[in-house]
């Protein structure tokens, strides 16, 4: 079975094409970051309109580099939600139209499943049951997964997301959108323990997230001295430790409570360097093992979409006629897998 998949669901125009016995064949992304880069975050309407002009040359390119004529594709998946509705409806009218006019099935495909499947297209694929961490911009939970299509939410964020978290404490710094990966560069250069940001929800019990008040406190340390050079980069890097250790340590948390040994780690905020080097290294004192997709497929693409609609598809589950797009969607809503 191969199919091509394409993602849409907020800045990342992407196309891929996954072979259930080849693999990977091809992945094609655009990011739209320089288009927005002036506004200081996602524009919707510039997002969707970008898409519109992006997709068609990204899959006509996916297809070349497959090597995948139409006739011998299986079918289309696309990302259905959640994002931005206006993003998800070019990808979904597009593959439901192309999946129409090639009469093979499309399906849509849920987001946050796409990239807690992304390890899985890795040489050393995580084993079953596991625990995820999936940080990203719009979400931080944790969650138990049994089997592809399994899912048992364990603790979330009561406010900002950890990449959220990131992102808002970087504009307070002065860094451009989105600031993530800048202030990750910037903390590189800062002092460890120059500046102690609160870590909300650690005292308490529970699998429970908190980042809102990161903001604050970084606001009184932009404010309460002159901002040099090396106090910017403290500050940078005391918010980094606070979002990594309050992350690591709940996903610890979360492995003990469910006595499992295998985290999986997903999303944006995945591709963190300190993160990783703290998770890894606690696992490893607690005698269990990280799973990471690789860099790239941390942050938003098709092939963590392929993946996801491949063993749906496989499964005999099809998206209709309708074209169907959600804004919101709850991962416990989603169809399980036939066993
Ligand atoms: O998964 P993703 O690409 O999009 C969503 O589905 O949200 O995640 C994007 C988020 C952004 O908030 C971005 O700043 C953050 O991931 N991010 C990082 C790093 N790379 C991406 N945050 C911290 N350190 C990084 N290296
Ligand atoms: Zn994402």
């Amino acid at each position: 079975m191969r199919v091509l998949a394409i993602e849409s669901s907020c800045d990342e125009s992407a196309a891929a094409v996954l072979d259930a016995q080849a693999g990977l064949m091809a992945h094609e992304l655009y990011s739209q970051v320089e288009l927005h880069r002036t506004y200081g975050g996602v524009v919707p309407e510039l997002a969707s309109r970008d898409h519109v002009r992006r997709l068609l040359p990204l899959i006509e390119s996916a297809l070349a580099h497959a090597a995948t004529a139409p006739a011998a594709l299986d079918g289309v998946a696309y990302t259905a939600g959640p994002g931005l509705i206006g993003a998800l409806l070019t990808g979904a009218a597009l593959a439901t139209s192309l999946a129409y006019a090639w009469k093979i099935p499309a399906i849509g495909v849920h987001h946050l499943e796409g990239h807690l499947l992304a390890p899985l297209l890795e040489s050393e694929p995580p084993p079953f049951p596991h625990v995820a961490l999936l940080v990203s911009g719009g979400h931080t939970q944790l969650i138990e997964v049994a089997a592809i299509g399994r899912y048992r939410l364990l603790g979330e964020t009561r406010d900002d997301a950890a990449g959220e978290a990131f992102d808002k404490t970087a504009k307070l710094l002065g860094l451009p959108y989105p600031g993530g990966p800048q202030l990750a560069e910037l903390a590189r250069q800062g002092t460890p323990g120059a500046f102690t940001f609160p870590r909300p929800m650690l005292d308490r019990p529970g699998l429970e997230f908190s980042f809102s008040g990161l903001k604050t406190a970084v606001l009184h340390a932009v404010r309460s001295a002159e901002l040099t050079a090396q106090r910017r980069a403290d500050i940078a890097r005391a918010v980094e430790e606070a979002i990594t250790g309050t992350l690591t340590a709940k996903a610890l948390r979360a492995l003990e409570y469910t006595g499992l040994a295998t985290l999986v780690v997903s999303g944006g905020v995945g591709a963190n360097r300190a993160l990783r080097a703290q998770l890894s290294a606690a696992a490893q004192a607690h005698g269990a093992r990280v799973y990471y997709p690789r860099i790239e497929f941390c942050t938003d693409n098709a092939a963590m979409i392929a993946v996801a609609g491949l063993a749906r598809l496989a499964a005999g589950q099809r998206a209709g006629l309708a074209i169907e797009a959600r804004a919101q969607w709850p991962l416990a809503a989603l169809a399980q897998l036939a066993a």
